[in-house]
């Protein structure tokens, strides 16, 4: 099945996504110095892509899941975003562990959307990538 050009799009914009995520994880509780322009770095990039992205996805992916009686997919998608942006917003006050869980939870996600929402949606679009190995 060809994939349509919102998917191809949203999978670079993942791709990025996932840049970020390894690029953050590399903050150590033992080294906490680079702690506040990563947690900004963050910050900022949710701003300027990650928050529209999602809003994308909400608008123009999510009606499609449920209209392929897919709704507990559509479901989780909200949650994660609900969860990304909490976790973006407590990065205000920057921890280490605050920051490592957002990257371990925009990984997930993206693998989520990648491997099960695209698949359902259109079989053989996902990047197909096991979040465990990057
Ligand atoms: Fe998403
Ligand atoms: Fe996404």
């Amino acid at each position: 099945m060809t994939r349509s050009p919102r998917l191809i799009h949203l999978s670079h914009e993942h791709a990025s996504a996932l840049k970020l995520a390894l690029a953050v994880r590399a903050l150590t509780p033992e080294d906490p110095s680079a702690l506040p322009a990563v947690a900004q770095r963050i910050r900022d990039t949710f701003e300027r892509e990650l928050s529209a992205h999602f809003e994308e996805e909400e608008k123009h992916v999510l009606p499609r899941l449920e209209a392929a009686g897919r709704t507990e997919l559509a479901e989780r998608t909200r949650r994660d975003h609900e969860r990304l942006r909490e976790l973006a917003d407590a990065l205000a006050t920057p921890t280490v562990e605050g920051v490592r869980a957002f990257a371990a939870a925009l990984t997930a996600h993206v693998a989520f959307e990648e491997n099960i929402v695209w698949e359902a949606l259109e079989p053989g679009a996902g990047m197909s990538f096991d979040p465990d190995a990057i």
